[in-house]
């Protein structure tokens, strides 16, 4: 039972209700406009502390086709934000107006802090700082699901900025609690997963890795290579930045090692990492996976407002 419930970890959820979830979310692919006005009378917030576009307008968007409302901010600052507010008050004046809030902050644990001064209102984690982004992990599994049928017995790579990458540690977290998966790690030395993903996550659930520094030898293993962008907002300085930026590019020469059932998948916004001329490969799945963010943010809404 998800109903008045918080995500913003994927912890916070159980393989049972995350499989609610999904199921959901194939049966609004398949009948979106049978869900079309689910949502009357409610009103979504989103509190963008953080650019984004996929995950906000994907929230938005799916409250909208959902027949319900949606407020809120993009631009901290055209908030009382800007006039030093703390997170606790903004967010328990926004349950005053709302039904289900969104929180993207570049603080680690932001959402968190913010979710215990909540009384009903739910609230989702849409990504804080280098740490969590569990609705992308929601976009990734339903995408996988949508590609292969279901996330186990699978070999995934994930390649460029696994330090920083929230995206990926999120899904390596979600990821591990199933049987048969196996994770080839493709990073710089400075960009490694950070210890606590490596040690308490992935050695703790005793689930086979590699940590490696080339695409090529590994692509015929994969079922799913997750690429990432090199975060320059991550970064302490620009040299290093400059220095990692394009160390992996997956260009149509990569795409020659992979077999014809490997597809790739990426976050997205993607900066040099992945070739323009990959985009017509039919195994280039990241726009159908950014349309399916929206999907499984539809079920995600219902759920935690209770109504399915
Ligand atoms: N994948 C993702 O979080 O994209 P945005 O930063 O555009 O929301």
């Amino acid at each position: 039972m998800l109903k008045g419930r918080c995500l913003i970890d994927p912890a916070d959820f159980t393989r049972e209700e995350f499989r609610e979830l999904f199921d959901l979310a194939h049966q609004i692919v398949a009948n979106p406009e049978k869900y079309s006005k689910s949502c009357e009378g409610k009103i979504l917030a989103t509190l963008f502390y953080e650019p984004s576009t996929r995950t906000r307008f994907s929230f938005e968007a799916a409250m909208l086709r959902l027949g319900g409302k949606v407020i809120g901010f993009s631009e901290p600052n055209s908030s009382s934000v800007a006039k030093g507010e703390s997170v606790a008050d903004t967010i328990r004046t926004i349950e005053c107006y709302a039904d289900i809030a969104v929180m993207r902050h570049p603080k680690e644990g932001a959402p968190r802090v913010a979710s215990q001064y909540l009384t009903t209102m739910p609230l989702i984690n849409a990504g804080d700082g280098g740490h969590q982004h569990p609705t992308q992990t929601l976009t990734d599994i339903l995408t996988i699901e949508r590609l292969k049928g279901s996330v186990e017995n699978k070999t995934y790579g994930f390649c460029g900025d696994l330090k920083f990458g929230r995206t990926v540690h999120s899904l390596i977290k979600f990821l591990s609690n199933y049987e048969g998966v196996k994770f080839i790690l493709i990073s710089p030395e400075e960009l490694r997963v950070p210890e606590y993903i490596r040690e308490e996550v992935i050695r703790k659930k005793g689930i086979p890795f590699e940590e490696v520094q080339q695409i090529e030898p590994y692509m015929n293993q994969l079922d799913f290579l997750y690429m990432t962008r090199v975060q320059r907002e991550r970064f302490f300085n620009e040299e290093d930045y400059i220095r990692l930026k394009d160390r992996f590019i997956l260009d149509m020469e990569k795409m020659k090692y992979a077999r014809e059932d490997t597809y790739i998948l990426h976050p997205l916004p993607r900066v040099n990492e992945i070739s323009i001329e990959v985009d017509k490969d039919p195994r280039a799945q990241y726009f159908a996976q950014a349309k399916n963010g929206m999907y499984v943010r539809m079920a995600l809404i219902l759920k935690l407002l209770g109504i399915y």
